[in-house]
């Protein structure tokens, strides 16, 4: 038997996810405190002012990191968090969220948002989201990133539709730490002259390796054979990716912040860096993901569960696969 991953994602069935409500600490409007290092994950909806206020207490982040739905079905029948809807109403939803994150904000901060663009459709909503983030005149834009799609252009067929990008804007003025990938610098031979002597190019750089720049080609998406991955979740974020955001946009002990946490990848990058996060999702399913992910690194030092389970009352016993085969 190969592996694979016990459980579907969770926005394929009604049925698994009604088994998994029962197991879920939180519901809508609470939130959990995390007895060890103080992140708090709470069932809250992003648009929300009056739950977002609750959930974050007065505290204002360094840095805030969201992952909204794209405006893209890539869900099941029965999902409802991964819409699609009107663009107009895609941009309201938006603004809604935005408001409430930069509130949340300190005046010298960090805003990174993944979006996605639809290859299918005009690249939407990437071009109006833009347009909207100009609305806000406390943000000033940074970068534009895109995370390398090994499916897509170069392959014969069944390219991947959605992009995924990430757009970086400051408010005020933060501080940013240079960070370096693991790709070794290639280009030799390249001289110039500093401070009146004559270098080479290798003998110039802080670093034997090359800054990621703004096309991440070394970030492997998460898939089912990774130690990372959370069976279930359907929209998980690489790690190296967020600790990429957190090591140059936060320190030790600042505080960052995630409205979509679905697998709670956001909080998990915020412990093994010594931040503190302070998250949420409005579904309770997610929201105790996130606490049991933390909780499982915690007591096995791993990121996720690979092939494992991260609801083993509702696991059957190990056999032949299908597992929920009639679901
Ligand atoms: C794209 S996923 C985030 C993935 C996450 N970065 C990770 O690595 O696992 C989007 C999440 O947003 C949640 N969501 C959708 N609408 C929301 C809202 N209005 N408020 C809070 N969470 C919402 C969904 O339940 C879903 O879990």
């Amino acid at each position: 038997m190969g592996l694979s991953e016990p459980i579907r994602r969770l926005d394929d069935t009604n049925v698994l996810k009604e088994k998994i409500l029962p197991l879920c600490r939180l519901q809508k409007g609470e939130v959990w405190t995390d007895p060890v290092k103080g992140h708090r994950v709470g069932v809250c909806d992003a648009t929300d002012p009056v739950q977002i206020a609750a959930l974050m207490k007065g505290e204002r982040a360094i840095l805030a990191v969201h992952d909204p739905p794209y405006n893209f079905s890539v869900g099941g029948k029965t999902t409802q968090q991964l819409f699609k809807q009107d663009i107009q109403g895609y941009t309201g939803f938006s603004e809604r969220w935005i408001l409430n994150s930069l509130a949340s904000m300190l005046e010298d901060s960090h805003l990174y948002l993944w979006l996605g663009a639809d290859q299918r459709e005009g690249f939407q909503p990437l071009p109006e989201m833009m347009l909207l983030l100009r609305k806000f005149t406390a943000l000033t834009s940074r970068s534009y990133i895109t995370l390398r799609n090994q499916r897509g252009y170069g392959t014969q067929k069944n390219w991947m539709s959605v992009r995924q990008e990430l757009l970086y804007y400051v408010k005020g003025r933060p501080k940013f730490q240079v960070v370096y990938t693991d790709i070794p610098k290639v280009l030799r031979g390249y001289y110039k002259e500093v401070n009146g002597k004559w270098t080479e190019n290798l003998s110039r750089s802080r670093s034997s390796t090359i800054r990621p720049g703004n096309v991440w080609l070394d970030i492997q998406q998460v898939f089912y054979r990774m130690e990372e991955n959370v069976p279930g979740a359907y929209a998980q974020k690489p790690l190296s990716a967020i600790d990429r955001i957190l090591s140059t946009s936060s320190l030790e002990n600042d505080l960052v912040i995630d409205f979509f946490s679905h697998s709670g990848t956001t909080l998990i990058s915020a412990e093994r860096l010594g931040r503190k996060c302070i998250v949420c999702d409005m579904d309770p399913v997610f929201a105790e993901l996130t606490i049991r992910r933390l909780e499982h690194f915690r007591s096995t030092g791993k990121t996720g569960w690979q092939c494992g389970h991260p609801f083993p009352e509702i696991a059957e016993p190990k056999g032949d696969l299908p597992l929920f085969p009639s679901l």
